[in-house]
């Protein structure tokens, strides 16, 4: 009989963005596979996303509301400002798929749905698990904005090569969600993970505002 493995994400709250591609069914088994690992898993999926996988799916495997948008009237248990508190209780953030719209969106810090507003307060870390067709994901457009992602301190795993289900071959597949769930864990054991946005949480440079900086006289 083989011991079961202790699990690695207990009480650990994992927001869970899902973007509107055709891998959002395999988040599906990433969802359960955290909920294994004993993480509290809040799932936030935009309009796309649910022409995909219904919310009923995701609340029924992490046992927990889905978030799908923040202009709600205020009910008993429930914060004003959706838009803003999971974020600041997240310990992990994965965006998977993470589509080309939602990486541009971010990227330019776009605030137009549920998800990408709170992707702006959140200073947990991030991994973007990008999923699409092969050739969207080698346009100059999003590799730019991946970088941009990137510079921002997020954590960036795939796509994986292989069959897509456009029926093209090459860069696109999420990666296997049994992976996201070693990345997620290795992210979190990291002594200091990277911040979200460049200095925000270390000393100095963020602190700094504009005025305080120290100019250099102008050459007469
Ligand atoms: C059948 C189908 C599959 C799609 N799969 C993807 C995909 O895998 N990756 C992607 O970036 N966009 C995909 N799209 C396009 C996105 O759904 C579209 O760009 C949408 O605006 C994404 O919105 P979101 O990023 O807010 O979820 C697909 C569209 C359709 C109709």
């Amino acid at each position: 009989m083989t011991e079961a493995k202790p699990p690695r994400l207990e009480g650990k709250r994992i927001l869970l963005g899902v973007g509107g591609g055709i891998a959002a069914y395999k988040v599906c088994d990433l969802a359960s596979r955290l909920v294994k690992e004993r993480a509290v898993v809040t799932a936030v999926m935009t309009r796309s996303a649910r022409r995909f996988v219904t919310p009923y799916t995701f609340e029924a495997l992490t046992g927990r509301p889905c978030l799908t948008g923040q202009f709600r009237r205020l009910e008993p248990g429930r914060t004003p400002y959706p838009h803003i508190d999971p974020a600041r209780e997240a310990d992990l953030v994965v965006l998977a798929p993470a589509t080309a719209n939602l990486i541009a969106r971010l990227a330019h810090g776009l605030a137009d749905d549920l998800l990408s507003t709170l992707m702006l307060s959140v200073r947990a870390p991030v991994l973007i698990c990008p999923a699409m067709n092969v050739q969207m994901w080698e346009h100059p457009a999003t590799r730019r904005n991946v970088r941009t992602l990137v510079g921002f301190g997020h954590r960036v795993l795939g796509p994986s090569k292989g069959d897509l289900a456009c029926g093209m071959t090459g860069a696109g597949r999420l990666v296997e969600p049994a992976e996201i769930v070693e990345a997620l864990v290795k992210l979190l054991g990291e002594k200091s993970p990277a911040s979200p946005v460049p200095g925000f949480k270390s000393a100095g440079r963020s602190q700094r505002t504009p005025r305080s900086r120290k100019r250099k006289p102008p050459k007469e």
